[in-house]
C-alpha cells in the first residue's frame, strides 16, 4: 500500500472515532490547512518564542482569506511577535493589503513572583528584552507588512481608536487610528473582564462579516475566564461560530437585529 493510501486510511480511522460535531469541526480545520503547510510559517513557529498553537494557523488563514475588504486587522497582545509575524505573513500570502495594528502594553501576568523562585519577569530588563525582541522579529520577518505597533492596553487603544487619534508607533511612525475592523485576534489579558471588554470594544468597530478569533479559548483549556466570554459570544445572535481551531473563531452576521 502506498503512503497516500495509508495516510487516507489513517485519517478515516481517526474520523470514525469522532462524534458528528467533532467530525464537522475537523473538516472545517482541514479546509484551511495551507498556512499550516507553509515552510516560512513553519520556520517562524520554530524560531520565534511565543504561545501559539498550530491550530491558530488554520484560524488565521480562515479569517484573513475571508475577512471583508477595507477593514483593518488588529492584534491585541503581541508579546515577542510570533502571532504578529504570522498574521503579517498570512496577509502578504493571501494578498490582503489592509492596515495592520498591534497593541500591547508589554506588562506581564505572573510578574509578581519569580518563576521557580529564580527568575522574575517583572523587571525592566526583562521588559526591554521582550520589546526589543518584538521589534527585531517584526522588522526582520514582516518587512513587507509591518504592523503599526502601539504600546498601550487594549482599553486605551480602543479609546484612541474611537477618537480617530493620531498615535506614534514603536518605530516612530505616526498613524491615524479608527475606522472599521475586518479581523481582530484577541490575545491580551486573559481575565473575564479584560477579554469581555476586548470583545465589546472590537464589536463596536467590527464590520459585518468581520472575524473575531479568541486565543486560549479551546474547550476544557486552562483559561476558564476566556471560555466564559466565548460562551457569551456563542449565545449572541449577531455572531456565528465559524471554526474551532480549536480556539474559537466567530463571524459577525451581515444583518443583525
Ligand atoms: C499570551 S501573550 C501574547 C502572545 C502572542 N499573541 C503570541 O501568540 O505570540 C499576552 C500578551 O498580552 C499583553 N497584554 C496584557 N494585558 C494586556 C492588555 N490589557 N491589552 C493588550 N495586551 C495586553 C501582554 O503584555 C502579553 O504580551
Amino acid at each position: 500500500m502506498d503512503l497516500l493510501k495509508m495516510g487516507t486510511k489513517l485519517v478515516q480511522a481517526l474520523e470514525e472515532k469522532l462524534s458528528p460535531k467533532q467530525r464537522y469541526w475537523a473538516r472545517v480545520r482541514a479546509e484551511y490547512c495551507d498556512l499550516r503547510r507553509d515552510e516560512f510559517a513553519e520556520h517562524l513557529m520554530f524560531v520565534l518564542g511565543g504561545f501559539m498553537v498550530q491550530g491558530n494557523l488554520n484560524g488565521f488563514e480562515c479569517c484573513i482569506k475571508n475577512m471583508p475588504a477595507e477593514g483593518a486587522v488588529l492584534e491585541i497582545g503581541s508579546f515577542l511577535g510570533l502571532s504578529t509575524t504570522l498574521i503579517a505573513y498570512a496577509m502578504a500570502k493571501y494578498g490582503r493589503g489592509e492596515p495592520f495594528f498591534a497593541c500591547d502594553p508589554w506588562v506581564f501576568a505572573g510578574a509578581d513572583r519569580p518563576k521557580a523562585g529564580y527568575f522574575s519577569t517583572g523587571t525592566q530588563e526583562y521588559r526591554d528584552w521582550v520589546v526589543q525582541s518584538f521589534k527585531m522579529n517584526t522588522t526582520l520577518f514582516s518587512k513587507d507588512h509591518p504592523p503599526y505597533a502601539i504600546e498601550a492596553t487594549s482599553d486605551q487603544f480602543f479609546r484612541w481608536w474611537s477618537n480617530c487619534a493620531v498615535r506614534t508607533d514603536l518605530w516612530g511612525r505616526d498613524t491615524k487610528l479608527g475606522g472599521g475592523i475586518g479581523f481582530a485576534f484577541i490575545d491580551g489579558a486573559h481575565t473575564y473582564e479584560a477579554a469581555r471588554n476586548d470583545f465589546l470594544n472590537a464589536d463596536r468597530f467590527l464590520l459585518p462579516r468581520g472575524y473575531l478569533f479568541f486565543d486560549d479559548s479551546y474547550d476544557d483549556g486552562a483559561f476558564a475566564e476566556v471560555q466564559r466570554v466565548v460562551s457569551e459570544v456563542r449565545a449572541n445572535s449577531r455572531y456565528e461560530l465559524i471554526g474551532k481551531f480549536p480556539n474559537y473563531c466567530f463571524r459577525k452576521r451581515q444583518f443583525s437585529i
